[in-house]
């Protein structure tokens, strides 16, 4: 390993002990929630319901996994559909310079499936309008919906690197039961990310006019799941370099 390299892991591995950072960041995180500054971003043109933070963490997960599919429930906007689309096309691109062939997107098999229970007709307009829209797949319903969950399994059955990103309804039993259904779809090497289990850490106050809060939200969830699936693992690493994450426990990378 370069020294760079070593310098960067010691410097994060002792930023959880950084108390000052890590006070910073969490008054930052609960100042910039009410203000719904993961509004502000576009991704190549459309609005991403994301922290930048997060949006490089996912960049460099892709960059390292080099998934051929990526499954993602919360399609909104499609920001995070055609990011992840842009990033698989990177990845053909970087696979043609290696090998001198060209690739064609419609062929290569490098895809995203997103899955939302109400894709706004503009919003599909837009995406479908999308130079990266030849790799995208929208399917419309509830992504706990069996006859959903069974078209993903069966698009998946033809992808042997697959990452998954849960991003929809953030009640504790929805996200469960997406962990159910899509975490097993996640290579091995891979990661299931969990988005909004920040939750948590907010005050129930924060949520007035939705189902979920402390005690009921993404991270209680993915610790129930944890319970009984030894073959994930939280990354704490991206957490701890990132230290601005809408997911802190939500990187979750199969071990097994
Ligand atoms: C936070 S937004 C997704 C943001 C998007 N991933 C991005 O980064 O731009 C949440 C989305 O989840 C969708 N949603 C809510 N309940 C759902 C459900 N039961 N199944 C699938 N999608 C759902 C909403 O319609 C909304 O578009």
């Amino acid at each position: 390993m370069k020294d760079f390299e070593k310098e960067v892991i010691s410097r994060i591995q002792v930023l959880p002990d950084d108390k000052r950072l890590r006070k910073a960041a969490a008054e930052f995180m609960l100042a910039s929630t009410e203000p719904k500054y993961s509004y502000n971003f576009n991704w190549q043109g459309r609005p991403i319901i994301q922290y930048p933070q997060d949006i490089v963490a996912m960049q460099e997960l892709i960059w390292e996994v080099r998934p051929d599919l990526i499954v993602e429930t919360g399609i909104a906007h499609g920001g995070s559909l055609i990011f992840s689309a842009s990033m698989l096309a990177q990845l053909d691109l970087c696979d043609a310079i290696k090998t001198g062939r060209t690739i064609d997107p419609k062929k290569s098999g490098r895809k995203v499936v997103g899955i939302d229970i109400d894709i706004r007709a503009h919003n599909r307009v837009a995406i479908e309008a999308h130079p990266m829209a030849s790799r995208i797949q929208m399917i419309e319903g509830s992504s706990i919906d069996p006859v959903v969950v069974d078209q993903v399994r069966h698009v998946a059955k033809s992808y042997d690197r697959i990452l998954v990103c849960l991003d929809s309804n953030h009640t504790h039993a929805h996200v469960l039961a997406e962990l159910e259904a899509y975490a097993p779809l996640t290579s091995l090497g891979s990661y299931c990310v969990v988005f909004d289990t920040i939750i948590e850490d907010m005050s129930a106050d924060m949520f007035p006019d939705r189902p979920w809060g402390p005690g009921n939200n993404p991270k209680t969830a993915v610790c129930e799941y944890l319970k009984t699936h030894p073959e994930f693992e939280i990354e704490k690493s991206i957490q701890h370099k990132l230290l601005i994450t809408v997911a802190p426990d939500g990187f979750l990378r199969r071990i097994d």
